[in-house]
């Protein structure tokens, strides 16, 4: 059994939590491969609402190993306040494993991130302010500290002796205050030691797990318009959401990886800056937002929203490879009377119709959607548990989907709650 992936579709937020969790009923391991704390990720069961962003979202199940891997940038302190937090709540997280490869989120990436983003002024990202840009720009930079360097105080002070002079430059640039070394050192070093039980070399594990046929599945955060390669530049996240991302955030080949599901919302949200070809700023909008609670669950900033745009999805069927789609939130739009899909953009000053999604920023930012109206069902979905339970305009909705997007459907989710989701294809 080789594993699954799970990736957002959209700009984030599309319920990989709900779906990854709904999975995990049958995996072995979950495995994060990047982003951070900028991640949101809701799981709740009978009721209770349980709110991840560093542990993946399979640690509900006793005995299922959760690992964050390398490609995860970790802010420990976040980390442990989130295993603290699950254990107050009875959860058994001794299935967690960390990377030893992965990169910290150091408190001047955070100081930066608030500092570059009020730089830029009207062309700011709209960032989490978690650090994580700064975090990954320092990995590549080869100067960033990872998980294994600060069980060792020695070197981790022989570290920063060289990359703290270099921060505090750049943290005075925008007029910011230099940070103290022995205090990072020491803040550090503690919260490594709390750490160690949990920091091993996951890559290993991971391989081993996928070798004697276990059933993996690979969680992704942030969505495929937010990739670094791949989305909507420079209003995207610092790392590798796609599927691709997963081999290299966890030390797994692609050979490893046997499926890729893609979540997508019934409709679109985005949170932060950048272009949104489908936001509504009507009252549809405003109804999508409230009847679908999108409010981040990270910032709690409202969440922009817009009709469902089938030429951006099918960009992401591509990008990933996706096998299947998990479609959720669909009891959100079970009151309006009528529903539209985007099929096409237009730019200013042209007839033609464009149906493969734009690269360039300047020439999405300029695209208005086509759109197709369907009869809403008004009815209410939340209790359906098989396909034929919902209403024949739904069904309609999501079969139109899956011709525009070009690929099947395997899991409809009508709730937040665990129990409320459709199986239609088996994943593993
Ligand atoms: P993620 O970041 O992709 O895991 O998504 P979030 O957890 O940030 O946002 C999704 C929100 O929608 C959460 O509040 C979920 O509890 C909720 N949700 C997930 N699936 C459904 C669904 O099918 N219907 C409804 N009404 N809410 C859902
Ligand atoms: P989940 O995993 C939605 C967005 C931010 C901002 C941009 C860059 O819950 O789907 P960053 O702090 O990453 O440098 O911000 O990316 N963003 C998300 N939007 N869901 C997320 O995660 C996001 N993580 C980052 O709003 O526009
Ligand atoms: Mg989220």
């Amino acid at each position: 059994m080789a594993a699954v992936a799970v990736v957002g579709a959209q700009w984030g937020d599309e319920g990989k939590g709900k779906i990854i969790d709904l999975l995990a009923q049958e995996a072995d391991v979950v495995a994060r491969y990047q982003g951070g704390n900028n991640a949101g990720h809701t799981v709740v069961v009978d009721g209770k609402t349980y709110k991840l962003h560093l542990i993946p979202s399979g640690i509900l199940y006793p005995g299922t190993q959760c690992i964050i891997g390398n490609g995860v940038v970790i802010d420990p302190f976040v980390l442990w306040d989130e295993m603290e937090n699950l254990v107050q709540q009875g959860v058994d997280i001794s299935g967690l494993k960390l990377s030893e490869n992965a990169h910290l989120i150091m408190p001047y990436h955070r100081v930066l991130d608030k500092l570059e983003e009020a730089h830029r002024g009207d062309k700011k990202i709209g960032t989490t302010g978690r650090g994580i840009g700064p975090a990954y720009v320092d990995k590549v930079g080869r100067i960033g500290i990872r998980l294994g360097d600060i069980l060792d105080e020695a070197f981790l002070t022989e570290l920063l002796e060289v990359i703290l002079p270099q921060k505090n430059k750049e943290i005075q640039f925008y007029g910011g205050e230099p940070l103290e070394l022995g205090k990072i050192v020491e803040d550090y070093f503690q919260i490594g030691q709390k750490l160690a039980p949990y920091i091993t070399d996951t890559s290993r594990l991971l391989n081993e797990a996928i070798d004697v046929g276990r059933k993996v599945l690979l969680e992704g955060a942030q969505g495929t318009l937010l990739d670094i390669d791949h989305g909507t530049y420079p209003y995207v996240t610092s790392s590798s959401p796609i599927a691709g991302g997963a081999t290299i955030g966890l030390g797994i080949g692609p050979t490893k990886i046997k499926k890729v599901v893609g979540v997508v919302k019934a409709y679109t949200t985005r949170v932060g800056e950048g272009p949104f070809p489908t936001e509504l700023h009507d009252e549809d909008g405003e109804a999508l937002r409230n009847i679908g609670a999108e409010f981040g669950t990270t910032t709690g900033r409202p969440r922009r929203c817009g009709w469902f745009d089938s030429v951006m999805v099918r960009y992401a069927v591509r990008v990933n490879g996706l096998d299947t789609l998990a479609i959720t939130k669909l009891d959100v739009l079970d009151q309006l009377p009528k529903i539209k899909i985007c099929v096409g953009y237009k730019l200013p000053d042209s007839d033609e119709v464009l149906t493969e999604f734009p690269t360039r920023l300047n020439v999405l930012a300029k695209c208005t959607p086509v759109y197709e109206e369907l009869d809403g069902w008004q009815e209410d979905t939340t209790s359906a548990k098989h396909l034929e339970d919902l209403p024949m305009a739904a069904r309609r909705y999501l079969a139109r989907i899956s011709e525009l997007v070009g690929s099947e459907i395997s899991i409809v989710s009508v709730g937040s709650d665990r129990r409320a989701s459709l199986k239609l294809n088996s994943i593993f």
